[in-house]
Formats: structure tokens, C-alpha cells, sequence
């Protein structure tokens, strides 16, 4: 009964962070007993010069027969070399549909030892401990009609379409409220109900799923500009919020910097869940190819490694483990070991490498 996971890199510092964090896979294997087969695969401009192919077969069967991916990143310079139309058969977005992949998950941890970086608030970022859900498949960036026309008096306009329909609302509303449960029992629902249609049908739909099967949980709703005011003054106060697409991409930015750097931060975005209530799941790191720093070994590989974590606890249902390796990373920050993304000017910088020794040297150790 191995839980297969596909290990796919992918382009620019994609690869650099993904072998530390396939190495800490690794480890949980080995030492922890975790029953995974762990399946590398190649993604992007390399096997695209090989085969043609930016997801090659082997990729794509990886990839399909996976519970998990643990992917690293994509795009970049990389880009140009492969003509659109090759680069479109396979893309990250193509596969998130395709899996149906519609609840983006992304935890906001500030980590005590970066708390005290001059750059960061302490008093502000103390007990910062919430999740963003985001729904990833619908919205605004995927609604029609969209375009830009030129109008009789030569103006042009641009448009999109906000929507959401009650199953999409649903879904996304009941993994937020399963997951509470697995944590402080809080979930904040984020809308815009005082001037868009589809929020006041997001704000009807969660509550009818609230008051039906999640009364157990408590729900508060926000609107949107008072969410963002509210994590930048006092994010402590949140368990687990979840929001439409816009609004959760711009949110999870902005609450990003409470962990210090975006290469700290590791995300997964699930699919519907199976009859026994498995569910497909891409983990991935927020940030992406970084290609003014690929091909250096100078990335910070936390937010690969974070991601992990999370592959842990919700693909491989070892909690503990997953508490176990956060704990490692606490213990390698605590000790001062920094990426040059998180050092403090004059601090000893490590490598990507090294990073990845310093958390397994701290898993060692417990
Ligand atoms: P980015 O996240 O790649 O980089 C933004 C900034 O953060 C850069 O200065 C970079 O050096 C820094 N940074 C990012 N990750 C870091 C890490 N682990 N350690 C240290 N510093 C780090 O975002 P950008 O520059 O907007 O996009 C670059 C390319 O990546 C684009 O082609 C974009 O489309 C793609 N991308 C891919 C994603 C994915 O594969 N899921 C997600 C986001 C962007
Ligand atoms: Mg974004």
C-alpha cells in the first residue's frame, strides 16, 4: 500500500529547492518508515529539447498516477525558448484543471526566530498561526465572456465576469470547515457582499453549509478591504480563511510577508476527494522560478521543505511527523542557519545545500 508521489522540479530554481525537500522525503522514508514511492520526473525546457515535450509521457504518467506531486516551479527564461503552443499542452494551469485542483491552501507561520528581523514586527507577528484557502478554478480569471472590444466612439473596454455557482461555493467552503476542525475551529469567510452578486450568493452558500452540517464551527465573514486591514494590523486573530480566487491571491501576497519571505512559504492545492476521501494534491512552494537567482545553489529551500510538512499531514496522515519536521525548521532557524532571502546584513549566508543539512542534521537530532 505505498502512496505514490511524483517529484517534478521543473525550471529554474524549481530543481535547486525540490532536491532538498525530495532528500527530507527521503528521510521520512527511510528513518520514519512512511511507505511512499517516490517518482522523479523532468518538466519545462529540458526534456521540451529532448522529446518536444514540456510534459513529457513519463512526466504525464507520473503525474497522473500520483496521490501527490511535489512540484517546484515554472517559467522564467526558459519560457521564450519553447514556442506558446508547445508550451500550452501541459502547462501548471492546464494540469490544475485537468485534476480539478480547486481548493488552494497556503499557511501563514511567522517563525519566532525571523520575528525579531528588524524588518518584522514582533508584537504583531506574535502567535501568527492561519491557513488562506483559495479557490483556484473559477472566478474572475476563468469567467466568460471576457475580452477587449473597441466601442462605436472608438474608447476601447476591457471586461471579465466574476462567478461562482452554489457546488463551486460549496466545496471550496467544506474543505475550509473540514479543515477547522482539524485545527482551532475558526473559519473566516471573505467576500465583497455589500456590492458584487456573487459574493452575496458565496456569503448565502457558506452559511446553508455552515448551518447544515458545520455548526460545530465558528464562522465570521469579512468583506475584502477590511480582511486585508485586518491581516496586515492583527493577523493572530484567524484560524482559516477562505475566499474566492482574486481575492485569495491577493490576500495570501500580502499576508506572505508576515512569514518574512516568500521563499518560506509552501503551499498544496487539492482536488475533489475519491470515494474513500482521498484527494489529489499538488504541493508546491508559493514562489516561483525566481530566474534572477537560478543556477546559484543560493535559494531558500524552506518553503519546498514546508511543503512537505504539509504532504505529511494531509496526504500521508502523519501529523506528527509533519509537526516533527516544522519543529526541524524551527530548530534550524532558531540556530541561525538563513538563507541570503532571510539573513540579516553581515549574517553567514548558507547555500540551498546546506539549508537542506541544516533541517535534516535538526531531524537527526529528535
Ligand atoms: P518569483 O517567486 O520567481 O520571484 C520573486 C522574487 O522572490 C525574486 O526576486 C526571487 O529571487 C525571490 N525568490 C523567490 N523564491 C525564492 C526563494 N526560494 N529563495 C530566495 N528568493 C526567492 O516570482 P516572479 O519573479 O514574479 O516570477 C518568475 C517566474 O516564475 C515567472 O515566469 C512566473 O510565471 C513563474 N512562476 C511560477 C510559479 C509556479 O511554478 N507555480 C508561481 C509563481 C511564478
Ligand atoms: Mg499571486
Amino acid at each position: 500500500n505505498m502512496i505514490k508521489v511524483a517529484v517534478v522540479g521543473g525550471e529554474g530554481i524549481g530543481p535547486e529547492v525540490t532536491d532538498q525537500s525530495h532528500r527530507i522525503l527521503k528521510w521520512f522514508s527511510a528513518r520514519r518508515g512512511i511507505p511512499v514511492a517516490l517518482r522523479e520526473a523532468q518538466y519545462g525546457l529540458i526534456p521540451y529539447l529532448a522529446t518536444g515535450k514540456v510534459l513529457p509521457d513519463d512526466t504525464a504518467e507520473a503525474m497522473e498516477e500520483a496521490d501527490a506531486i511535489l512540484w517546484g516551479a515554472t517559467g522564467g527564461p526558459e519560457t521564450k525558448e519553447v514556442p506558446p503552443a508547445a508550451r500550452k499542452v501541459g502547462s501548471l494551469l492546464s494540469l490544475r484543471s485537468k485534476y480539478d485542483l480547486y481548493a488552494n491552501l497556503r499557511p501563514i507561520v511567522a517563525n519566532p526566530a525571523l520575528a525579531d528581523s528588524a524588518s518584522l514586527k514582533a508584537s504583531v507577528l506574535k502567535d501568527v498561526d492561519f491557513i488562506i484557502i483559495r479557490e483556484l478554478t473559477s472566478g474572475i480569471y476563468f469567467g466568460e465572456p471576457r475580452g477587449i472590444e473597441t466601442l462605436p466612439d472608438g474608447q476601447r473596454r476591457g471586461f471579465n465576469t466574476q462567478q461562482y455557482t452554489t457546488s463551486q461555493i460549496r466545496r471550496v467552503a467544506r474543505t475550509a470547515f473540514e479543515l477547522a476542525r482539524t485545527r482551532k475551529g475558526r473559519v473566516c469567510s471573505v467576500d465583497k457582499a455589500n456590492v458584487l452578486e456573487t459574493s452575496v450568493l458565496w456569503r448565502e452558500e457558506v452559511t446553508a453549509l455552515h448551518q447544515a452540517e458545520f455548526s460545530d464551527i465558528e464562522l465570521t465573514h469579512l468583506y475584502v478591504d477590511n480582511a486585508a486591514m485586518q491581516i496586515v494590523r492583527a493577523p493572530s486573530q484567524f484560524d482559516v480563511m477562505v475566499t474566492c480566487n482574486i481575492f485569495g491571491d491577493i490576500l495570501s501576497d500580502c499576508a506572505a510577508m508576515a512569514s518574512g519571505s516568500l521563499g518560506m512559504l509552501p503551499s498544496v492545492s487539492l482536488g475533489p476527494p475519491d470515494r474513500l476521501g482521498r484527494r489529489k494534491a499538488l504541493y508546491e512552494p508559493v514562489h516561483g522560478s525566481a530566474p534572477d537567482i537560478a543556477g546559484k545553489g543560493i535559494a531558500n529551500p524552506l518553503g519546498s521543505i514546508l511543503s512537505v510538512a504539509m504532504m505529511l499531514r494531509l496526504t500521508l496522515n502523519r501529523p506528527d511527523d509533519a509537526t516533527l519536521l516544522e519543529k526541524a525548521v524551527d530548530t534550524a532557524l532558531a540556530g541561525g542557519a538563513r538563507t541570503a532571502d532571510i539573513a540579516e546584513p553581515g549574517a553567514k549566508r548558507l547555500s540551498t545545500q546546506e539549508m537542506g543539512d541544516a533541517v535534516l542534521n535538526a531531524l537527526d537530532k529528535v
